[in-house]
């Protein structure tokens, strides 16, 4: 059995709906079992059996906010997190545990690799490192996730507001010196999905993947102006997009943020790749999939 935290979140309903497609046996939970308060997690195991796989996709995500509510990013990011780890441990299951990019301050000039020293800006990035360390602190059977740039079918993000914007303006300035891979929650909840079956759900199969930490993101590397290029020309071919807008490049200082970005965020996913013996699709494919796709939701465009 596998319990899936954070399931009503953008990349938890999308996991959700790939083990629902693979007939795989799962319980979700979201806000209604709070991470934060340790007894409702003990009070939920007691209720299911047989949880071997805990995935954890709820958090705290709002990274401008974050730096005013830094104790309520803290809670979630960093307590809950150590909650989790806490259960898995108890229950005898394994986690895997998603984090971020922003756990690196973005001045390297190469892409980041998982072996590469943590240094967050802001207090997103800093609470999302210190869930991590809980993690590895409590557990030896974890994996840690870490990804970029999500994008998917339910919830805000940066297509849907991009299109949204596109629809009604003539004209919009984007940032083209914060460079970094789109992620379509989609191809990394199958990578997800790949690890716990190349271990095995119940049991643990011949030359399961290495415990430890990993970085999943779609290949190539964009700024989010590029981004928001592909998104008009896709969306325009499409019908998603009814008049003209210009999209205009600009930079960070012309379009502050409460939060300090990193300027280059770019994963390295040779170990991913090389471990789970497959190929990531390059974020331009995925961004092609999500926006063709039956699954698109209109109503985010209101
Ligand atoms: N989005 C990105 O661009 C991005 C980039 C890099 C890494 N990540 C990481 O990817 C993971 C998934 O992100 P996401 O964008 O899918 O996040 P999300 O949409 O914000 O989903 C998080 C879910 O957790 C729920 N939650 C909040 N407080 C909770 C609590 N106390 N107990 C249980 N559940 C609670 C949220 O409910 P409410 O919505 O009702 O609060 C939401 O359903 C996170 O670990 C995030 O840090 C995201």
């Amino acid at each position: 059995m596998i319990w899936l935290i954070g399931s009503k979140g953008m990349l938890g309903t999308e996991i959700a709906r790939q083990l629902e497609l693979n007939n795989i046996n799962y319980v979700g939970t979201d806000k209604e079992v709070d991470i934060t308060n340790i007894e409702n997690l003990e009070n939920f195991v007691k209720s299911v059996k047989n949880i071997r796989w805990i995935i954890n996709c709820s958090a705290y995500t709002a990274v401008d906010k974050a730096e005013e509510e830094t104790e309520l990013a803290q809670l979630l990011n960093e307590t809950g997190v150590k909650n989790i780890a806490l259960i898995a441990k108890k229950i005898n299951s394994k986690l895997i545990h998603i984090s971020t990019d922003y756990v690196f301050d973005g001045t390297s000039l190469i892409p980041y690799k998982e072996t590469d020293k943590i240094s967050p800006l802001g207090i997103y990035g800093i609470t999302k490192a210190a869930g991590e360390k809980a993690v590895s602190e409590v557990l030896n059977e974890y994996y840690i996730i870490r990804t970029a740039w999500l994008y998917g079918y339910d919830g805000k993000n940066f297509v849907y507001t991009m299109l949204k914007l596109m629809n009604a303006k003539n004209e919009i300035k984007v940032v083209n010196d914060q460079f970094g891979s789109p992620t379509f929650t989609a191809d990394l909840a199958y990578s997800i999905l790949r690890i716990i079956l190349c271990r095995g759900i119940d049991f643990d199969l011949p030359n399961p993947p290495e415990y430890g930490i990993y970085h999943c993101t779609n290949l190539g590397q964009i700024s989010w102006f590029d981004f928001a290029k592909e998104i008009y020309k896709i969306g325009k071919e499409n019908n998603l997009i009814s008049s003209i807008c210009n999209i205009m490049p600009c930079s960070t200082e012309e379009y502050p943020t409460k939060t300090k970005r990193p300027s280059y965020s770019v994963l390295n996913k040779d170990k991913i790749q090389k471990t789970l013996d497959f190929k990531l699709p390059y974020w331009n494919e995925s961004l092609r999939i999500f926006l063709l796709s039956p699954l698109f939701k209109n109503e985010f465009l209101l």
